[in-house]
């Protein structure tokens, strides 16, 4: 009998567990009342009184030992197994709830991509850092000409001009100048005006400009695009009006207005009484803008527009003060 304990104490030093199998296998041999260790007791109720003292005392650190190194077993399991956890990362498991949403002007911007991606137009974009000529040259701003005045702009650096872009229509031109017509893209995109900032203005906003270049495209394409457009935006019954403007890129041009959804035409504040919001700019782009792009102007006409996205977000949530959507005040965003 001494012999077997040495043995099994033996085999218990030596014992290791790489497997929660292992260590069941452990459990069962030596600490369960059916292992090894019942064998053991039963002969030791069969032995001479004399011998039991000095076998018991063995019989004991026996048991203390399988006990010890079973616990000693579990330990190394559990700490395998969170080296490999940490270890690896599981991508396709569910993030964290966020407290983030998304933010207002995003949400408009998608909606307006959605809405014209479905009339078949692509989404294109440009660097917000320009040069002169694909912010104004060949937009069709003379040299010293006023009209650039109609854009405060901030300069980079001057001769050669680098400027941050005052409108997104700098996409068109880098579209057109690289590709042969038809173009028909929408531009969205941050812009920037070296104006006060106020409720009502700032010097970085978001514009969304549409350029559609083809054979044939006329003013009624232009009509129907952005009358879609606007029922789609702000509800089936609304209406659409332009007036007669000025851009130095199209030709003839016009302010696009439409029909104040908020008071269905009685008039009120956000309409200023009038019945009608103004929520961009557009025209047929000017011959001199497509020769300045390599395309023939007897071949080829289109139209373009442009239009806010903080203002639409504004008329469409009712919001009051443009400098919300750059403040990254949590008690605004989390309303969308
Ligand atoms: N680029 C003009 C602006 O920023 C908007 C516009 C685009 C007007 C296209 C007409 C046609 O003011």
């Amino acid at each position: 009998m001494i012999e077997k304990i040495q043995q099994y104490l033996e085999e218990i030093e030596n014992t290791t567990a790489k497997s929660k199998d292992e260590l069941e296998q452990f459990r069962l041999r030596f600490i369960s009342r059916k292992g090894v260790m019942s064998e053991l007791f039963d002969s030791f109720k069969t032995i001479p009184n004399e011998q039991k003292k000095e076998l018991g005392a063995k019989l004991n650190v026996l048991k203390q030992k399988a006990e010890a190194q079973f616990q000693s077993l579990i330990e190394q399991i559990n700490d395998s197994n969170s080296k490999e956890e940490s270890g690896s990362i599981d991508v396709t498991l569910p993030s964290f709830k966020s407290d983030g949403t998304i933010h207002p002007l995003t949400k408009t911007r998608n909606r307006i991509i959605q809405i014209f991606e479905r009339q078949g137009f692509s989404v294109a974009e440009g660097p917000e850092i320009e040069d002169d000529f694909h912010n104004f040259t060949a937009l069709n701003f003379p040299e010293n000409h006023p009209a650039r005045e109609m854009q405060d702009t901030y300069f980079i650096t001057k001769n050669p001009d680098t400027l941050l872009r005052t409108h997104t229509s700098n996409v068109q031109i880098r579209l057109m100048e690289h590709g042969t017509p038809p173009f028909r893209s929408i531009m969205p995109g941050r812009v920037y005006r070296n104006e006060a900032i106020s409720a009502r203005a700032h010097c970085f906003f978001n514009q969304v400009e549409g350029l559609y270049v083809d054979k044939a495209v006329s003013f009624k394409d232009l009509k129907q695009t952005l009358y879609h457009f606007s029922k789609e935006m702000f509800g089936k019954d609304t209406q659409i009006r332009f007036r007669p403007s000025y851009f130095p890129f199209t030709e003839p041009s016009a302010e696009i207005d439409i029909s104040c959804f908020i008071c269905k035409g009685d008039g009120c504040k956000i309409c200023k009484h009038t019945g009608w919001v103004e929520i961009g700019g557009s025209g047929m782009v000017d011959p001199n803008v497509l020769e300045a792009c390599g395309i023939d102007s007897k071949e080829y006409s289109g139209f373009a527009f442009g239009m806010g996205i903080e203002r639409i977000t504004m008329l469409k949530y009712r919001i009051g003060d443009l400098r919300l959507f750059s403040e990254n005040d949590l008690r605004f965003l989390k309303q969308f």
